[in-house]
């Protein structure tokens, strides 16, 4: 059958990206077809198509979306046509109005969470959920500093976090942003004011914060070392602001024996049960109503350009979808 995607042939900025029509084969042995009602757009995506992160060329993009099972490949037991379900972490090619999928990749979407929502915040809630819960547990009374707390993961995992017992520090890069999240966080700090290091010192009397969750990458990376405390961790997951310089490990013995990580979500979501747990702890917490997932931005799906850019250009908050 036809269907329209976006595809690139060379890396670039976010002109390189081209609306086309494509055809799809009958679904293999183990696949489904879905039919996506919404695309979700992340961080990673950029990469892809800047280079940062390599992918084969020319290449599809994206790694979420939600839709409706349209056909089943041979030997898929698992679901049946007319389900709804979601996937995220790939493999890329979500920015398409079609596509068959293994369907050991897809997830259940529960009645309660609308198909734009799991579209455009499974793949970041997921990540909220290994980085607070298994890659560095958050606990009750923790002081915890969560950076770009505004954007797709920020507002998600501050509000988890929260509900885990934790006390926010949020930073963000504007006063509009500021104010957006100030009900998610115990305090929001513009980092784009002065060093933000400084303030989580004075927040924590000296201290610092057991961990960062820093997915800001370059610009950060210096100031989210400087906030940490004895023994902290920094949970290094993201280049938003461009990748981390090589250092020395010497550097994390001299600021107070830290421990660095830098998670993927691919590698927390490894096994079909590990996905399968995590999309459902993730969906429960948006369900009951602990987390607000919020799409903020819809493009159709042959402006998938212009998301790249304003998600680029800092000019979104919370999440992103496209419309096929
Ligand atoms: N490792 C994993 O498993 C994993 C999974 C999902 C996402 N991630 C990473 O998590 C981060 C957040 O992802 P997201 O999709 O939810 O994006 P996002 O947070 O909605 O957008 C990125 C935010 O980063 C901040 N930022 C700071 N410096 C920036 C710069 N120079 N250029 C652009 N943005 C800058 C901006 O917020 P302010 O204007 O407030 O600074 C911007 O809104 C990304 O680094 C992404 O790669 C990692």
């Amino acid at each position: 059958m036809k269907a329209q995607a976006i595809r690139f042939d060379q890396t670039g900025d976010a002109s390189v990206l081209r609306y086309t029509d494509i055809d799809i084969p009958e679904p293999g042995p183990g696949e489904v077809r879905l039919r996506h009602s919404a695309v979700g757009v992340n961080f990673i995506d950029t990469y892809h198509r800047s280079g940062l992160y390599a992918v084969p060329l020319p290449s599809g993009i994206g790694q979420e979306a939600a839709g409706v099972i349209e056909a089943l490949g041979e030997g898929v037991t698992e679901f049946k046509v007319g389900d709804r379900a979601a996937y995220a972490g790939g493999p890329i090619g979500s920015y398409s109005s079609h596509r068959n999928i293994a369907a050991a990749r897809l997830v259940p979407v529960p009645d309660a969470v609308p198909d734009e929502i799991a579209a455009g915040t499974l793949l970041r809630g997921m990540t909220a959920q290994y980085l607070l819960k298994r890659t560095f547990k958050v606990e009750s009374g923790m002081t915890v500093l969560i950076h770009a707390a505004a954007g797709g993961v920020g507002q998600i995992a501050t509000q988890w976090a929260r509900a885990l017992g934790a006390k926010v520090i949020g930073t963000v890069g504007s006063a509009a942003k500021a104010k957006l999240v100030a009900p998610f966080c115990d305090h929001v700090i513009d980092y784009t004011q002065g060093n933000f290091a400084e303030q989580v010192r004075t927040l924590t009397d000296g201290k610092g914060v057991p961990v960062v969750y820093d997915g800001v990458g370059a610009a950060t990376f210096n100031g989210s070392i400087d906030s940490l405390a004895l023994r902290g961790m920094l949970v290094s997951f993201g280049n938003a602001s461009g990748p981390v310089p090589p250092f020395s490990p010497a550097l994390l013995s001299q600021k107070g024996s830290l421990f660095l990580t830098r998670p993927t979500l691919g590698h927390y979501t490894a096994t079909r049960e590990e996905l399968l747990a995590t999309a459902a702890d993730y969906f429960s917490v948006v369900a009951n109503g602990t987390v607000k997932a919020e799409v903020h931005q819809r493009y159709a799906l042959a402006d998938a350009a212009k998301a790249h850019r304003d998600l680029e250009g800092r000019n979104t908050t919370g999440s992103i979808i496209l419309l096929p």
